[in-house]
């Protein structure tokens, strides 16, 4: 008997083995959950701010956003200490309409200059019962990013925030797809007081996902109208004319936004933008290059197979990323994890990037189970589970990228890998 046992026991760990091999099978995936709606929780205040969230703006600036239902000042004060606020600047307020929507006061005030890695306290229209607080990023590296897409807002989306706002991070870097609002417009505020627990403490820098057109025949013929007064970017610090794609640089790493949904063919504004943006890029100043996108340009799932914005996109783009040396890009879309090797053009590459997607935040539409077989050589690691990533950019060398599996409620280190520098490469000197 003994000997059958143990055959027993050795297939069924090779079956074990060989199901994680093929892309983390014998983890059982929970289900889908339902959406939640955050409602206001302020007793009919209709000054007091919500829904505030915060973004990098150049070197030692932040915005602050925030909405109130009435009328209020576009104010900020701040300073280093709790309830003690040496500045204050004023900004701007806007609104828009959707069908019968109207939004409310949509504010803003760009603060600083402010130190680096620094805890500011500061309230928004004068308001003295919410004080936040956030930390400016540190100028110099190590530096700690969050990672997630198509965040959504359900019992699973829940679960990732609170595992990315115990995770230390400096900057979260969203490629896409963040409230599926879907035209109803309430959603996106529902979405503003979910994330402002996290958003309001530390910057949030986003792109766009086709969840953020909601263009409607007739209706509302504009495209990204609540994405882009909700979610204003920098982009006219990196001489950009759009809201849908910027860049910024964070103590050593030049990150590049590019909209899926914008125009990308060598003759468009955008494609010139990052031509330009890509060779100004000074190594000895920012190591390391990091692109999101949406739709993603390698994916071995079965879901979103073909579509233009990955097809053309990746076709007109990926010769400049590969020049310009691109290290990672991060992509949402397909709601499940993949991490490619280096590649370009279809093939392993040493000096291309390592694509990875991370449309897996937790957003109703449940997840993407069904992958390509067999796996493709270039594709790593897939799985479809919900999680989050994070990038710990040690120096100007090396770097930790890590995936986090949402596992039930708790956060499961299931894929990593140190990462070098395409820049300290010798073999990519271009
Ligand atoms: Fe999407």
């Amino acid at each position: 008997m003994r000997a059958p046992m143990m055959t027993r026991l050795a297939l069924l760990a090779l079956m074990a083995a060989a199901a994680f091999a093929a892309g983390g099978a014998a983890y059982h995936r929970p289900g889908q959950r339902p959406a939640v709606f955050i409602r206001n929780s302020d007793d009919g205040d209709s000054a007091s701010p919500q829904q505030v969230h915060t973004s990098l703006v150049g070197q030692d600036k932040m915005r602050i956003s925030w909405i109130t239902q009435g009328s209020a000042p576009p104010t900020v004060e701040y300073g280093k200490s709790p309830g003690a606020y040496q500045d204050s600047v004023t900004g701007n307020t806007t609104s828009y309409k959707y069908a019968l929507y109207n939004s409310g006061e949509i504010h803003e005030a760009v603060i600083g200059p402010l130190e680096p890695n620094m805890v500011y306290y500061y309230r928004c229209s004068s308001d003295s019962t919410r004080e936040f607080s956030f930390k400016t990023p540190p100028a110099q590296l190590p530096i700690n990013f969050a990672i997630v897409g198509d965040l959504g807002q359900t019992g699973w989306t829940k679960s990732t925030l609170q595992h990315i706002a115990q995770s230390n991070y400096d900057v979260l870097l969203l490629p896409g797809d963040l409230s599926y609002a879907d035209f109803y417009q309430p959603w996106w505020d529902s979405f503003g007081r979910l994330v402002e627990p996290l958003a309001s403490q530390r910057p949030w820098m986003v792109t766009q996902g086709n969840h953020e057109i909601e263009k409607m025949p007739v209706i509302h013929p504009e495209s990204f109208t609540s994405y882009n007064a909700r979610w204003r970017m920098p982009y006219e610090d990196s001489s950009s004319d759009s809201n849908l794609y910027y860049s910024f640089d964070v103590a050593g790493v030049h990150i590049v936004m590019l909209g899926s949904y914008t125009d990308f063919d060598p003759s468009s504004a955008q494609y010139k933008w990052l031509q330009a943006d890509l060779g100004k890029v000074d190594r000895t100043r920012t190591p390391w290059i990091v692109v999101l996108i949406h739709a993603p340009w390698y994916n071995s799932n079965t879901a979103h197979q073909g579509e233009k914005e990955s097809v053309r996109m990746k076709a007109s783009m990926e010769g400049l990323l590969y020049q310009a040396r691109v290290d990672v890009v991060f992509a949402g879309h397909v709601h499940a994890y993949e991490r490619f090797t280096h590649v370009y053009n279809g093939v392993a590459n040493d000096c291309g990037p390592v694509h990875i997607t991370i449309g897996d935040g937790g957003n109703r539409e449940g997840l993407a189970k069904r992958y390509m077989n067999p796996t493709p050589s270039i594709s790593v690691f897939r799985e479809a589970s919900f999680g989050h990533g994070q990038l710990q950019v040690a120096n100007a060398t090396h770097a930790l990228w890590t995936w986090h599996r949402n596992d039930n409620d708790e956060a499961v280190e299931a894929d990593s890998i140190w990462l070098t520098s395409l820049s300290s490469n010798p073999a990519c000197k271009s």
